[in-house]
């Protein structure tokens, strides 16, 4: 792919798989690794989670339902997202409204994960305040004993979410600083593309 002659196709969705791919390809750190921004209160929260694949045009990631993002979210279903590409120099923005996954969705995803990471799932009290990391390791084993070698099923308090875009900015960095931005916003089922001054 060649940024400096680059121009975004009309599905905002298309445009940033091949981004994703891009990236992913060139040996970027972390690819997946996104901003998610939560408001409660009036008040900005933000944080990186991973990005799991797109379900229902929806950009999925996976967190506890007792967090204090998921709090946030129950109080305001609007976020952004956003990735920053160090190596090739790339950002792309997001903003949209959040939706819980299906059950089924959070479950089938959970059992893909490694073991210590579905251990860890059930472990951490996510956002709670906590003695010290004795406590933590001292939880995350009482909870491998407890299920032994059996199958660890998916807590009832973790899950996933997708946001549901209705504005993506994908901004190519350039030396001169005369950078490249592309809008998206939808129009009832379409997409609307501008070009933004940088
Ligand atoms: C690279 C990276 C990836 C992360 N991925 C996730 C993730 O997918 N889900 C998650 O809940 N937290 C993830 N975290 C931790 C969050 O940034 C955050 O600390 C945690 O979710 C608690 O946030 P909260 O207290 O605002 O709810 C990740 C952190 C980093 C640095």
């Amino acid at each position: 792919m060649d940024f400096k002659n680059h121009t975004v196709g009309k599905d905002p969705f298309q445009e940033f798989e091949k981004w994703l791919s891009y990236v992913t390809e060139t040996g970027e750190i972390e690819p997946t690794a996104m901003t998610l921004s939560t408001v409660s209160n009036n008040v900005p929260h933000s944080r990186t989670v991973l990005f799991k694949g797109i379900s229902q045009q929806g950009f999925r990631f996976f967190t506890n339902y007792e967090s204090d993002k998921a709090k946030e979210m129950d109080s305001n279903e609007n976020v952004s997202l956003m990735f920053y590409w160090k190596k090739a120099i790339l950002q792309v923005r997001i903003e949209g409204r959040i939706e819980k996954l299906t059950r089924q969705e959070s479950e089938e995803y959970f059992s893909s994960r490694m073991r210590g990471s579905q251990i860890s799932a059930w472990a951490s009290q996510q956002s709670h305040m906590v003695e010290n990391r004795q406590a933590l390791v001292d939880r995350w084993e009482e909870i491998e004993k407890k299920f032994d070698d059996q199958n660890i099923p998916c807590p009832p308090f973790w899950g996933g979410y997708r946001v549901l875009p209705t504005r993506f900015e994908f901004w190519i960095g350039r030396e001169d600083r005369l950078h490249d931005r592309y809008l998206f916003t939808k129009r009832y089922s379409d997409w609307v593309v501008s070009r933004l001054s940088p």
